[in-house]
């Protein structure tokens, strides 16, 4: 699926300045950190690029939503390797919690790959994949990034349309290779 990053409208709701000081978020999840908003009344959301990721707290929440395990090594590599790594914290300023994931690969100029989009099965539904997306985009679109694709599950299509992603026509000009 792609998308053209000045195309349709980015909600800004995930970088909404509320009520927590951002400064507070900033000693914990690092220097940028922002609350997400989301239809929970119970918890409160934190993006953050710069916090420190636990490769095991990521690959359980990977694996939380049915993907399978990969060698931590290469996990690290590729995280060090990419453009954009986004986590999705559950607030608490002693144990926060890892609930959302999305990371981008690509050339840091024109073109990028968004990779691994995950919400914690338990914290689905209110509104915080969409936030996630909204985030990238708009962080993508602050490196004047001008097109984004991605690889949908057939089960997540709608979810990325409805947010003005399109299905790239046909499939006749997407070429897949893989190693094995
Ligand atoms: C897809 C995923 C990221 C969505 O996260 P989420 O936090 O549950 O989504 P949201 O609550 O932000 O939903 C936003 C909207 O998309 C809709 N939506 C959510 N999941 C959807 C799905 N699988 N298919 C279609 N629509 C979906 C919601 O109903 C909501 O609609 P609304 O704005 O009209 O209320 C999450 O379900 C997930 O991690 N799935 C497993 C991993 C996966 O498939 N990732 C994508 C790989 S390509």
């Amino acid at each position: 699926m792609i998308r053209k990053v000045g195309q349709g409208k980015i909600s800004l709701m995930g970088w909404a300045n509320n009520s927590h000081p951002s400064n507070d978020f900033q000693e914990i999840y690092g220097v940028g950190a922002r609350e997400c908003i989301s239809k929970s009344e119970k918890f409160k959301f934190v993006f953050s690029q710069s916090k420190q990721l636990d490769l095991i707290e990521l690959e359980q929440l990977l694996q939380s939503v049915g993907w399978s395990r990969r060698p931590m090594r290469r996990v690290q590599k590729a995280l060090d390797n990419s453009l954009l790594k986004v986590g999705l914290w559950q607030h608490d300023s002693k144990f926060p919690r890892l609930v959302g994931f999305a990371r981008c690969t690509g050339d840091g100029v024109l073109h990028a790959t968004v990779w691994d989009v995950a919400i914690h099965p338990v914290y689905q539904g209110f509104g915080l994949g969409k936030e996630l997306m909204a985030y990238v985009l708009r962080s993508l679109k602050e490196m004047n990034i001008e097109r984004v694709v991605l690889f949908a599950d057939p089960g997540v299509i709608s979810f990325y349309k409805s947010q003005g992603w399109t299905l790239e026509p046909k499939g006749y000009r997407c070429g897949f290779w893989y190693a094995n």
